[in-house]
């Protein structure tokens, strides 16, 4: 099915919610919008409702989904802020210096204290320092780590934010996408200006994005309207789902962008709309098929192989694919041009490198669009329209729970990496 077909399918809206600002005249009002429709209610259109076409909202038919975000409103929730870095914690020469800064200095803790008394009113925040650095400087370790954790600090907390530098935030987010194991909300976010100028303590840098990112990552996370979304991405004012998002502009503040299928919505003051969801929100009710194969308890950090990813372009040479065999890589993602072609060096040094066991797949370097490129006989799998540097993600923790076993990887990541709303759930191939 193309993606423009797929854009045609009934979109699944979901009510405006209104953020969980603790007044008890909001919080009705929300309630009302979550719950009128009924978790059992029989398919068609809400009672009332005129049948010769869509006039009305419909909502996420999930039980799980709907008792979540009715009882987020009767409580404050318990949101806690993970802090990896990144230049929401940047300190800056001065208050008028956007670029020249140093990422990864300010404490989380001091970054949501900020934010108060504002942010209380809205959750009971707490903070983990996970790490004070650029996102980039992250390693596959690290990023295991951090899945584990999420996962344990969801065990008390209805809701996780974490923080960390844009450049490979996108990465951040579809690594937790493919590995939490809790249906609650966790968000990323970050800031493409500093926070501070001059010390951690300093005053705030003119027109900082940093202190409403955060602010709005902290609402949308306690409102749980992305409960069983897996990851989203946060970032002014605009929420992206793990899978599609990516970043567009070294320094522009809407750098986050959802090309083909745009943003899931916004926030507007206190209101958080969403529009559209990310498919396996169809299976929020049957945990075993929600979550993915990926559970970070059982893989450990030693089983997960190098894959890298190998771009074309005009009389590309087959060295870098032939070095990367040659040093024990396990998978390569091809990043393609137009529908995933790669020069015939390439093509020849792949065949070769097949023929050691290295797995592929094949991606677009065009940055959106799906890719032609896959083969059903070769191990060379199709990336569909996942960039390059996330099919990297997905078949590196493919590897590692069938290593070696093409039938398997392949079904990972051409069923889990490509989900649509009208095919099989992609859901743990297991259960
Ligand atoms: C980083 O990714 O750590 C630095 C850049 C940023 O946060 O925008």
């Amino acid at each position: 099915m193309s993606l423009d077909q797929r854009r045609l399918l009934p979109a699944r809206r979901i009510a405006t919610l209104t953020a969980p600002v603790l007044s008890a005249a909001l919080a009705a009002a929300t309630v009302l919008a979550i719950t009128s429709a009924g978790a059992d209610q029989p398919d068609g259109p809400p009672s009332g409702a005129a049948t010769d076409g869509v006039i009305a909202a419909t909502e996420i038919r999930s039980v799980a989904y709907q008792t979540t975000v009715a009882e987020a409103k009767t409580k404050k929730p318990k949101v806690t802020v993970i802090g990896t870095g990144g230049t929401i914690a940047g300190v800056a020469t001065s208050r008028s210096s956007f670029t020249n800064y140093r990422a990864g200095q300010i404490p989380i803790d001091r970054l949501v204290a900020q934010l108060q008394p504002e942010i209380g009113e809205v959750a009971d925040v707490s903070t983990v320092q996970f790490g004070n650095k650029g996102s980039g400087g992250y390693s596959i370790a690290e990023l295991h780590a951090l899945t584990l954790a999420v996962e344990q600090t969801l065990e008390t907390s209805d809701a996780v934010v974490v923080t960390s530098g844009t450049d490979t935030m996108e990465e951040f987010a579809y690594w937790l996408d493919l590995t939490v194991q809790s249906r609650k909300p966790v968000v990323t976010t970050g800031a493409m200006r500093p926070w501070a100028a001059g010390t951690v303590d300093g005053p705030q840098v003119i027109g900082a994005d940093g202190p409403a990112n955060l602010y709005n990552s902290i609402v949308l996370a306690a409102s749980q309207s992305t409960y069983c979304y897996g990851t989203v991405l946060m970032l002014n004012d605009e929420i992206h789902t793990a899978r599609d998002v990516t970043k567009s502009s070294t320094t522009r503040m809407d750098t986050f962008q959802t090309r083909e299928l745009g943003v899931l919505g916004w926030i507007d003051g206190s209101e958080i709309k969403v529009g559209r969801a990310p498919s396996r929100v169809a299976d929020c009710d049957q945990k075993n098929r929600w979550l993915t194969p990926f559970n970070l308890s059982d893989v450990k950090v030693e089983s997960l192989p190098r894959v890298e990813v190998v771009y074309n372009y005009q009389q590309a040479g087959g060295e870098a694919i032939t070095a990367f065999a040659d040093a024990g890589v396990k998978g390569i993602v091809t990043a393609g041009t137009g529908a995933g072609g790669i020069s015939s060096a390439q093509s020849a040094a792949r065949s070769r490198a097949i023929a050691k066991g290295v797995f592929f797949v094949s991606t677009s370097r065009v940055g959106s669009g799906s890719v032609s490129g896959g083969s059903s006989t070769a191990p060379i799998f199709d990336g569909d329209d996942l960039l390059p540097q996330k099919a990297r993600l997905l078949l590196m923790l493919s590897l590692a729970i069938a290593p070696g076993d093409a039938v398997k990887v392949r079904q990972l990541v051409e069923s889990l990496g490509n989900p649509e709303w009208n095919t099989v759930p992609p859901g743990n191939p297991q259960n």
